[in-house]
């Protein structure tokens, strides 16, 4: 990208967080989504600590300041003062929060937003405030959300954060299309419906959520919905390791103990993942669905997204207690990569290169173009996302992967020109949904002023 365009992007993209800001948290967008939510919060502060880390760090204290007190951390933190422009709202769930959760990625941006000002961090405190809270959302992942291969489940596909990917159509096809409440549809206002999920669906998300809030939003009461995710997990195991390099820096953060038990945790995952989510055919992890057992055969970005564990260093390289993984990359006692499974890696490289994705047309699709709900305008079924691409960007960096790299940064040159739209198709990178989209703005700065190699930074930052 050329540097005059780059600056021109850095200051739009600051300008477009400053309007979002409120002086408390960043909404994703003033009209579609005008509260905070989970993990676009996240997605901001990875790029608002650049320049403004002391709002970044606000930012994620806003958001744990709302946590459960059985250590769920909310989809959303609502602005009651705004509670008619998004449905459903503070009314529905007769609470300040959504019941619902979103991907962990939170505990990989509180690391990221401490490294990058670590003295700032230590000042305030940052990591002795938001350690505690991020292990106890974890420990509501992998205790009450603990489906039956030990991988958390989404309840409801608001949970996935991408929320009509094909890979829920088969369950949610099993959730009655009636709801009680009247399903009221303000997000068409600020984006066109054929980019947003159809009415059908929704009276589906209002019917789940429903059930959900009915029972208290209580975990062992089934909801009809409990679905596994490739794109989920991998966050929660990136999470762990960021949490494992939490409690090394912190001087009363338990140290190795504590550390070790992170990234044993976090193999957990990654083995689990292996074993139940991999997909041969496809060349890449897929969805599970925890109510029938069964494996939801689609090709989404979401199964792609497992390439960061490949990226991702650890302590102690591949520890896990299960046999399944005793073949894997090696790690040492000096350090190594948390690690997939032998040649998968390299299988969702070649995937990622091949037709589907990006060898199929110039920017990333969230579901591949072979896959036959393949749609380049619709929601999460075929526009490219750059909160996705950004992962994506991330872990092949770390692998010193040049050829995509190149490809995925190419992604954010579309941002400033197209207002930082929400998604874009993936073959022209028209701007789609909503515009000044936060997430966008945040990753493209981001983009621009860190080439960081590695997916989390070491101890020391
Ligand atoms: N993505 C949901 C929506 O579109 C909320 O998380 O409203």
């Amino acid at each position: 990208m050329h540097k005059d365009f780059e600056e021109d992007a850095v200051d739009a993209a600051a300008r477009v967080l400053d309007r979002n800001w409120t002086g408390r948290h960043t909404v994703p967008a003033t009209g579609l989504y005008p509260h905070q939510w989970s993990w676009d919060s996240a997605f901001v502060a990875i790029g608002t600590r650049h320049q403004e880390p002391v709002r970044a760090r606000a930012e994620l204290l806003a958001l744990l300041d709302a946590q459960w007190a059985d250590g769920r951390v909310p989809q959303i933190v609502y602005d009651v003062s705004r509670d008619d422009d998004y449905a459903p709202g503070a009314a529905f769930w007769g609470a300040a929060t959504s019941g619902l959760v979103q991907p962990p990625v939170h505990a990989w941006a509180a690391w990221l937003v401490h490294c990058a000002d670590p003295a700032g961090s230590a000042r305030e405190g940052f990591l002795a405030r938001v350690y505690p809270r991020l292990a106890r959302w974890h420990g509501y992942l992998h205790g009450p959300r603990a489906g039956g291969v030990g991988l958390p489940v989404a309840k409801h596909p608001w949970e996935t954060g991408t929320d009509n990917s094909p890979l829920w159509d088969t369950a949610l096809e099993r959730v009655p299309p009636q709801a009680r409440t009247p399903v009221r549809r303000p997000d068409l206002r600020h984006a066109g419906s054929g980019e947003r999920p159809g009415s059908r669906d929704y009276r589906r998300y209002y019917r789940l959520a429903e059930t959900y809030h009915d029972a208290g939003c209580a975990d062992d009461v089934p909801v009809g919905f409990a679905m596994v995710c490739p794109l989920f997990s991998t966050l929660l195991a990136v999470s762990e390791i960021a949490l494992a390099r939490m409690a090394e820096a912190l001087p009363d953060g338990g140290g190795d103990a504590r550390a070790g038990a992170h990234e044993a945790a976090a193999a957990r995952v990654i083995a689990a993942m292996d074993e139940h989510l991999w997909d041969d055919d496809l060349g890449l992890y897929v969805a599970l669905d925890d109510t029938t057992g069964q494996t939801v055969p689609r090709a989404t970005v979401n199964g792609l997204v497992p390439l960061l564990l490949a990226g991702v260093s650890t302590r102690t390289g591949a520890s896990t207690t299960t046999g399944a993984t005793a073949d894997r990359r090696a790690g040492t006692a000096a350090g190594g990569r948390a690690g997939l499974a032998p040649g998968r890696s390299e299988r969702l490289l070649a995937t990622l290169a091949a037709p589907g994705f990006l060898g199929g047309g110039p920017y990333l699709p969230s579901t591949s173009r072979d896959d036959p709900a393949f749609d380049p305008a619709l929601y999460w079924r075929g526009p490219a996302w750059f909160n996705t691409s950004w992962v994506l960007l991330r872990a092949v960096q770390a692998l010193g992967q040049d050829e995509p790299t190149a490809r995925l940064r190419e992604h954010f040159a579309v941002a400033a020109p197209g207002k930082f739209p929400e998604y874009v198709d993936p073959d022209t990178g028209a701007g789609r949904g909503t515009r000044q989209f936060s997430w966008t703005a945040a990753l493209t700065l981001d983009v621009l002023l860190s080439d960081e190699s590695t997916v989390l930074p070491g101890p020391g930052c």
